[in-house]
């Protein structure tokens, strides 16, 4: 179960990210915004945050205008290691390298084509468990 959440500016991507996901038949919970008017991302950060932090949810994807704020947002969750990114190549890196649980994404910045690409590299690769890759995600959470 993905969980997924966005703000105003991520409100028209995560519509094209729940259309992709659901041709997949890949399951998600949404965590709102439900319409697009102005809200604060922290909220939708959070909840997403939790959701996966508890396990509720295996991974998140969060969706703002620019990406950054909702993943500074969800990063104060503990246990949250949130990538925001703009690429295929950062997608996979931060699967294999940080064991990232929560992927986001900037609606002003990335068309929807790319964002999906981007979706599929981070929910289709999986942690490298190398022992440095283990060792430095547990210096972060210390
Ligand atoms: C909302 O206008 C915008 O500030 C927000 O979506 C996000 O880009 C913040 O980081």
């Amino acid at each position: 179960m993905i969980a997924l959440g966005c703000d105003h500016g991520g409100y028209d991507l995560m519509q094209e990210v729940m259309k992709h996901l659901t041709e997949r038949g890949i399951e998600f919970k949404n965590f709102g915004v439900e319409e697009n008017r102005s809200v604060d991302y922290p909220v939708y950060a959070k909840k997403v945050a939790h959701a996966v932090a508890s396990k509720e949810c295996e991974k998140g994807i969060l969706i703002c205008g620019t990406g950054i704020g909702i993943s500074i947002a969800a990063n104060k969750v503990k246990g949250i290691r949130c990538a925001l990114c703009s690429d295929c190549f950062s997608a996979q890196a931060t699967r294999e390298h940080n064991d990232a649980n929560v992927l986001a994404l900037g609606g002003r910045v990335v068309g929807a084509g790319l964002a999906v690409k981007i979706v599929d590299t981070f929910l289709h690769t999986e942690f490298s468990n190398d022992e440095r890759h283990i060792r430095r995600i547990s210096l972060i959470e210390e």
